[in-house]
């Protein structure tokens, strides 16, 4: 049975054939950028299965309005079997070469047909089916070329694939599922499921022993549809080469297979046709107006030129010329008129597929069935914009319809591709050099940017190492300052201490200068207390000795008074007694000096009564001779007290 393939392998597998088709490295040198869409050329389909049995490969092709359409090529050696898978679309078929059996069902019954060359078929969508090739004398491979399509919609649906295999249908399921949905003996099941997954395509049966496989492929298909393959019922095909064609000249032959001929094509969109070219030979030019062509190189060389209907978008849709050979498929969208050309060298035959479910009338626009021989000559003639006439003998020459001949054709549109191909290839080239010198510019000014870059880099990290080490300069510096600032702020706050200790010094100094003269002054205090003191002690004890003096000069003057008094005590005393003397002296001396007196009182009396009888005899007094006896008298007086004192006091102290 076919493999199936993980949805994701399948994507893959998809996407790297599109790269395929798209990559105008993987495409060759005779291939137009134009046409990549819908040209794959046979070495760019994408292989699915390869087994020494058996090949299956496959290709998508694009008309650019619709599809991707799916094609796949199933290559199986003589007596292989392709295993069982169930059909998710469409499937239509051609067989290329060799023949075998194809054995399908549609789930009521079993059906077998022998299959050949030429032989065209249409297997419906959600058949199980499954291909045997057989033991060919000439050990020929069968080919079978088979497009898929949706018949809703035309469109093979990429993401489910074409088929799936029974046997991951069936083996999806857990074992007690299908025990209790099969019903089938424990060993069936244990056989099945413990059986190692078979490639895609496998020996076939050899008629003395049966493959393994196919006898599990029986087993599988017979729990399938319910053992139903029994009643297998021969049906017969279509053969497109046995069949007479549709047109036939000297060039070449055409055909198609639309319902009509084929009842299996029916409620199908898909329609078969085939060509054969002979050398130097043409398909008229023509358009399909409903379907899209997917054709199939099966021989020789050939040209095909496309045109394009609209001008509305030109890089969209343009005029082109490919050629293709054996293998290759091709697509061309209805209304494109196009033409096919064969080589002198060679026939050129391809089938194909229309995917159209109506009549498809192909319109050719020379020949006897020319679709501008219908129109009005006149209007054709504005069309053009030329004569009568002219659109005459542009009409009427050819005689021949559809496939016409046309010697070197193919040839000459070659050498146009070639030149056109070189050309593109030219500019290509002139883009690539463009965009090469661009992006070399390009490269050259990001690296003349990357090393201005660089260079600002350098610079900006120079600078930044600069600034780093100015920086650093700096915060050394700062630092610097700062050690030198705390040096000084040290300095100074050593000599703020210093200052502090000076001024302490100078304070305690003062101070001590201040106590010093304090206690100087104290000193000098008490020293002038002292002096004071001693001054007034001295003063006291003068005071004193003063005192002392005084009083002992009061007391020596007291003694002297006491004594003076005593003395004059005694003295008076003595006094009184001497006055007493002395007044008896006294008394007696007055008593004598009385007497003297009286004598000399009578001596003077007498004198005077002498002077004044003399005065009387002489006239005037005298006088002083009485003051001189006074006089002398007083003075032996006080001769006589001195001399009577010291006498006195001798006796009265005893001296
Ligand atoms: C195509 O035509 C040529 C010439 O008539 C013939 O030799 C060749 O066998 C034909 N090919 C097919 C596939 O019919
Ligand atoms: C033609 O088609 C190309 C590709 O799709 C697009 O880039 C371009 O804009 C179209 N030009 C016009 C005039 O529509
Ligand atoms: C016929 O001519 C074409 C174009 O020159 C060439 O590609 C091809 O190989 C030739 N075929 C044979 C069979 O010589
Ligand atoms: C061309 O032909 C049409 C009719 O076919 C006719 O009406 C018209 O006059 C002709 N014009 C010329 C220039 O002959
Ligand atoms: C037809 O062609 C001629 C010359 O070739 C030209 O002068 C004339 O304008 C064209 N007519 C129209 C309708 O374009």
């Amino acid at each position: 049975m076919l493999q199936k393939l993980p949805f994701s392998s399948l994507l893959s597998l998809l996407f790297f054939g599109l790269l395929l088709l798209c990559g105008s490295e993987a495409l060759s040198e005779d291939v137009p950028a134009g046409v990549r869409t819908y040209l794959v050329k046979r070495g760019h389909r994408r292989s699915l299965v390869v087994t020494e049995h058996g090949e299956i490969s496959a290709a998508e092709i694009s008309t650019g309005t619709k599809g991707p359409y799916h094609i796949q090529f199933f290559t199986l050696e003589p007596n292989s079997l392709l295993l069982p898978v169930l059909l998710h679309a469409d499937m239509v078929f051609y067989v290329h070469t060799g023949n075998g059996k194809l054995s399908w069902t549609d789930g009521t019954e079993m059906k077998r047909m022998n299959l050949q060359r030429g032989d065209v078929y249409r297997l419906q969508a959600g058949s199980v089916f499954f291909v045997q090739s057989n033991q060919d004398s000439e050990r020929q491979r069968m080919r079978i070329h088979a497009i898929f399509s949706n018949t809703d919609e035309d469109v093979y649906e990429p993401s489910i694939g074409a088929y799936s295999s029974i046997r991951d249908m069936v083996l999806g399921f857990d074992r007690k599922v299908l025990q209790a949905a099969f019903k089938v003996p424990e060993e069936v099941l244990e056989e099945i499921t413990s059986a190692t997954k078979p490639p895609a395509v496998v020996p076939a049966v050899t008629k003395d022993r049966k493959s393994v496989y196919w006898e599990l492929e029986d087993r599988l298909v017979g729990i399938l549809m319910g053992n139903k393959h029994k009643k297998t019922k021969e049906t017969k095909t279509f053969n497109i080469l046995d069949a007479d064609p549709d047109f036939e000249n000297c060039n070449g032959w055409s055909l198609t297979v639309d319902k009509h001929r084929l009842r299996s094509l029916r409620h199908s969109n898909i329609g078969i046709f085939m060509v054969n070219l002979t050398k130097g030979s043409m398909m008229g030019p023509h358009w399909n107006p409903m379907a899209t062509e997917i054709a199939v190189v099966l021989h020789g060389h050939g040209m095909v030129r496309v045109v394009c209907p609209s001008t509305a978008n030109e890089s969209e849709c343009k005029n082109v010329r490919f050629k293709v050979k054996e293998g290759d498929v091709f697509a061309v969208s209805r209304f494109h008129p196009m033409a096919q050309m064969s080589f002198n060298n060679d026939s050129f035959v391809f089938m194909g597929f229309s995917t159209s479910p109506k009549r498809n009338h192909p319109q050719f626009l020379t020949g006897k069935r020319s679709i501008l021989r219908t129109l009005d000559r006149g209007i054709l003639a504005v069309s053009f914009n030329v004569t009568n006439t002219t659109m005459d003998q542009l009409l009427n020459a050819q005689e021949k319809a559809l496939i016409l001949d046309c010697t070197s054709c193919a040839e000459e549109e070659e050498t146009k591709m070639k030149e056109e191909i070189e050309k593109e290839r030219q500019e290509e080239e002139a883009r690539k050099s463009k965009e090469e010198e661009e992006k070399e510019r390009e490269e050259e000014e990001a690296r003349k940017k990357e090393e201005e870059k660089e260079r600002e880099e350098e610079e900006a990290q120079k600078r930044e190492e600069e600034e780093e080490q100015a920086k650093k300069r700096e915060e050394e510096e700062r630092e610097r300052e700062a050690a030198a600032a705390k040096k000084r702020e040290e300095e100074e706050r050593e000599r703020e201490r210093e200052e502090e200790e000076a001024k302490k010094r100078e304070e305690e100094k003062e101070r001590e200068e201040e106590e010093a003269k304090k206690r100087e002054e104290e000193k000098e205090r008490e020293r002038e207390e002292e002096e004071t003191r001693k001054r007034e002690e001295e003063k006291r004890q003068k005071e004193e000795e003063r005192r002392r003096e005084q009083e002992e000069a009061e007391r020596e003057r007291r003694r002297q008074e006491e004594e003076e008094k005593q003395r004059q005590e005694e003295e008076e005393q003595e006094e009184a007694r001497r006055r007493e003397e002395e007044k008896r002296q006294q008394e007696e001396q007055r008593q004598r000096e009385e007497a003297a007196r009286r004598e000399h009182e009578e001596a003077r009396r007498q004198e005077e009564e002498k002077a004044k009888e003399r005065e009387r005899r002489e006239g005037g007094g005298e006088q002083p001779e009485e003051e001189e006896v006074e006089a002398r008298k007083e003075d032996q007086e006080r001769k006589g007290d001195e001399g009577i004192g010291r006498r006195t006091l001798r006796k009265v102290w005893n001296l």
